[in-house]
């Protein structure tokens, strides 16, 4: 049995072994990654993309986040669950943000709540954060600003953007989040920040200089279609593994190989006999 992570010992593993986060939307992908050891698990609003088939993380709601929330901490993982607030969850007031951070911790099971943004969210984390629920961060290409950037663009390239970005860092660190997601942003501004703050900082296509790395479940594991991202690495095809798997026990039934008479279940030859001789 793994110890049960925590925020907390999420901040003091800083500057340690490499924090090792992940996604997962539902029982048997949460199994997977805690039983491989992630330390974190986020049920990431990429839920909208990658299982729900919906072009951006705009178009999922608070229910359906916690609706698999609440299946990703039923299996009880040793990871720390981290709930990701959708956009306009957090966005509208401070009062709103908080009982909408509070039904992913009592509705969802979950530990913690991440929300996008810099400066400009403080007034919510800090709300979230005084009502005890752990805050992760999230800055750099951060998806729900899709719209407002013009596109999926790596942030903080030039030297205004990226003191920006620091900037942002140090005041979500100052306000007391326990860990911060550098998204799309050059492995020089991203080292940075690291050394800056004393949350933990976990990279995704931000170079490997951060306290931890995430990656989309499906991405990893080749369950995704279409443009894939540069900082993507494959480590399997289930994709295809699955594909062939579902042909071949077609191909089974139609030829009359499937079910076997293992797979078959049988009445007593007693209760058989009297069934046919009633006939
Ligand atoms: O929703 C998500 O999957 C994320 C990660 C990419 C950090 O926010």
């Amino acid at each position: 049995m793994r110890e049960q992570m925590t925020a907390p010992k999420v901040r003091d593993a800083k500057g340690g072994p490499k924090l090792r986060m992940i996604t997962a939307y539902d029982a048997p992908s949460a199994r997977i990654a805690d039983s491989a050891g992630a330390d974190i698990i986020l049920v990431g609003d990429s839920l909208a993309n990658v299982v729900l088939a919906r072009d951006t993380t705009l178009e999922v709601t608070l229910d359906e986040m916690i609706h698999h929330t609440r299946a990703v901490t039923a299996v009880k993982p040793a990871a720390l669950v981290v709930g990701d607030m959708p956009w306009l969850s957090y966005h509208v007031t401070v009062e709103e943000t908080v009982r909408n951070a509070g039904r992913f911790v009592q509705e969802g099971g979950a530990g913690s709540v991440k929300l996008e943004g810099g400066r400009k969210r403080l007034p919510m984390i800090e709300a979230v954060l005084d009502a005890e629920i752990p805050v992760m961060g999230h800055l750099g290409l951060t998806p729900q600003s899709v719209h407002a950037m013009g596109g999926y663009r790596v942030q903080g390239k030039q030297v205004e953007a990226a003191r920006g970005l620091i900037a942002d860092a140090k005041a979500l660190d100052a306000a007391g989040v326990y860990s911060i997601v550098l998204e799309g942003v050059p492995d020089l501004l991203a080292e940075l920040i690291t050394k800056e703050v004393s949350a933990a900082t976990i990279g995704i296509g931000a170079g490997p200089k951060t306290d931890g790395q995430v990656l989309v479940f499906h991405d990893l594991l080749g369950l995704t279609d279409g443009h894939i991202a540069k900082f993507v690495r494959r480590y399997a095809d289930l994709g295809a593994i699955a594909t062939d798997a579902v042909a071949a026990w077609f191909e089974d039934v139609q030829k009359g190989d499937f079910p076997s008479d293992d797979e078959t279940y049988h009445m007593p030859e007693e209760a058989v006999r009297a069934l046919l001789s009633e006939e």
